[in-house]
């Protein structure tokens, strides 16, 4: 199984960026532990970070020439991205949306989600672990 993990704007600051909201590790480091853990459970992943939308749906319409699925965390994107939607729903393969932190219990402009319709489920406010479960789902496919 083959995995693309996708991560949107402002996630290669991760560390630095706003920590108390989003935890102290890296984009780097948060790579190599999913990497880690994708291997722990015989999964491939290849990771995509990109801060334009553009770029984005490129990555995600070339998907199913490689992947089995899709992870992705389009950070802003997924409060504002019609484009991104349309993109997933086009390609149909299984996606898990994620987030590091708890949006329902963020800013009301966080508490719609574009992707939502094109994803089989959503983890959020669990930092890596919200990635580690939508790996789980799409490997076992059932939600955890
Ligand atoms: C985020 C939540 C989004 O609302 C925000 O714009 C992000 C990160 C998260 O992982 O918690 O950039 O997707």
């Amino acid at each position: 199984m083959h995995i693309a993990i996708i991560n949107g704007p402002n996630l290669n600051l991760l560390g630095k960026r706003e920590p108390d909201i989003y935890g102290t590790l890296t984009y780097t480091e948060l790579c190599q532990q999913l990497e880690n853990f994708a291997k722990e459970q015989q999964i491939t992943v290849t990771f995509f970070q990109s801060n334009h939308e553009g770029a984005i749906i490129d990555f995600i319409q070339d998907c199913p020439l490689t992947f089995d699925g899709i992870v992705i965390n389009a950070a802003a994107y997924t409060h504002s991205s019609i484009a991104l939607l349309d993109a997933l729903l086009a390609v149909g393969l299984p996606t898990i949306e994620v987030h590091l932190s708890k949006i329902e219990e963020r800013e009301d402009f966080r508490q719609i989600s574009y992707l939502r319709q094109a994803c089989l489920a959503c983890y959020s406010g669990e930092g890596l672990v919200s990635y580690k479960k939508a790996l789980l789902h799409l490997k076992n496919g059932e939600k955890c």
